[in-house]
């Protein structure tokens, strides 16, 4: 039979518990790749291309055009990973 103080750590305990697994949810939905994507375009992309709105294009464009460069813009395949390269137009072309 469960005393009074059983019985308050089981209510004491359950709402904690939900609530820490309601917050693990936030964290793994804070890095899912917009937001990966949104620092890698301050980091890399922003002292140049002031607004990432301006960016949105194609997702495929935005690949190449990281990967290979431009014209006057340098090309990334030395900075980023193809998987952050991917992140990255993943989150401009969803803008
Ligand atoms: C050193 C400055 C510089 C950096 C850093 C830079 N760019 Fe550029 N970017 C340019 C210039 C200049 C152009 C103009 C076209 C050219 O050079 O061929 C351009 C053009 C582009 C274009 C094609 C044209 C357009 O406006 O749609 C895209 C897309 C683009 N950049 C995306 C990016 C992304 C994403 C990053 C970050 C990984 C980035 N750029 C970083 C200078 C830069």
């Amino acid at each position: 039979m469960m005393d009074l103080y059983q019985m308050k750590t089981i209510f004491l305990l359950l709402p904690a518990t939900l609530l820490s697994a309601a917050l693990a949810s936030c964290a793994s939905i804070k890095s899912t790749q917009p937001n990966v994507g949104a620092i890698l375009f301050e980091e890399n992309c922003q002292r140049c291309h002031r607004y990432a709105e301006d960016l949105r294009e194609p997702k495929e464009f935005l690949k190449r055009t990281v990967h290979y460069g431009g014209m006057d813009m340098p090309s990334f395949q030395s900075v980023l990973t193809l998987e952050e390269e991917d992140a990255l137009a993943t989150y401009l072309s969803t803008l």
